[in-house]
C-alpha cells in the first residue's frame, strides 16, 4: 500500500457502497503534509513533461493543485463553477453534470489564463464518472492547450470515469484506485498498482 492508501484505511470511512469519506484529511479538514506528499508524487510521476500550468476545478481540487504547483514551480488555474462579477466575458465554458449534486453546472475559465502555449497537468481529488475531467479537458481543447497528463488522488475504479478518460488517450495517474467498498464491514479494496 502507498501512503494515501494507508491513510484511507487509517482515517477514511465508507459512507455507502459508492461514497468514500475522506473529509478528516482530504476534502474538508486538510492535512497539508499529506497534500505535500501527493504533490511530490505527481511531480515524480510526470517528471520530464513540459508542464507549465496546473488546472483544477473548485473547490476541493484547489488545495491539491496549489501544493502540486509548488513542486512544479508553476501557477494554478481553477475552473469556477459560477460566474463572478470580476471575471470578464472572454471565457471558455463547459457543461459538467454532477453525480453527487444531481445537476448540470457550467464551469468557466478566463481566456486570459489558458492559451495554446500552455502544457497542462489537470489534478483533482476524486475521479468517479469523469464528468469534471471531461469539462476540464474540453476547456483545454478550446484553448488549444496541451494536456500533458491527469493526476488524481482517489479514483473510484468501480465507476467508469477512469476507463473513459484513459480510452480517450490521456495518461491518468491515480494515487489510490478503490475497486470496491463495503459499507457494512467498512472494507476498502484497492487496485494493485505499480509501486513508484
Ligand atoms: P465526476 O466528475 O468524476 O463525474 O464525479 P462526480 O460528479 O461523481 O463527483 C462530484 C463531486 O463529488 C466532486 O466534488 C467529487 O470530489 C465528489 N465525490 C465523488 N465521489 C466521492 C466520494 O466517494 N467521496 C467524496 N468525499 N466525494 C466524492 P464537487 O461536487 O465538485 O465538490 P467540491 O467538493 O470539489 O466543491
Amino acid at each position: 500500500m502507498n501512503f494515501l492508501e494507508e491513510r484511507i484505511i487509517k482515517d477514511g470511512g465508507v459512507k455507502s457502497n459508492t461514497i468514500l469519506k475522506v473529509d478528516s484529511f482530504l476534502n474538508h479538514q486538510i492535512d497539508t503534509d499529506l497534500l505535500n506528499e501527493i504533490g511530490k508524487e505527481f511531480k515524480k510521476r510526470f517528471d520530464g513533461k513540459p508542464i507549465n500550468k496546473i488546472l483544477t476545478i473548485e473547490a476541493s481540487g484547489i488545495g491539491i493543485a496549489c501544493i502540486t504547483a509548488l513542486h512544479f514551480g508553476v501557477p494554478v488555474v481553477f475552473a469556477k463553477k459560477s460566474k463572478t462579477s470580476n471575471i470578464g466575458n472572454d471565457l471558455y465554458t463547459a457543461e459538467v453534470e454532477s453525480f453527487t449534486h444531481n445537476e448540470v453546472r457550467t464551469i468557466i475559465v478566463s481566456k486570459d489564463y489558458l492559451t495554446e502555449n500552455d502544457h497542462v497537468l489537470i489534478v483533482d481529488d476524486f475521479l468517479a464518472n469523469g464528468r469534471a475531467l471531461k469539462g476540464l479537458i474540453s476547456v483545454c481543447r478550446q484553448a488549444n492547450a496541451t494536456v500533458e497528463g491527469i493526476g488524481i488522488a482517489v479514483e473510484k475504479g468501480f465507476q467508469n470515469g477512469g476507463r473513459i478518460i484513459r480510452e480517450l488517450g490521456y495518461r491518468v495517474e491515480s494515487l489510490a484506485i478503490v475497486d470496491s467498498m463495503n459499507a457494512e464491514t467498512g472494507a476498502v479494496v484497492f487496485r494493485d498498482q505499480e509501486i513508484y
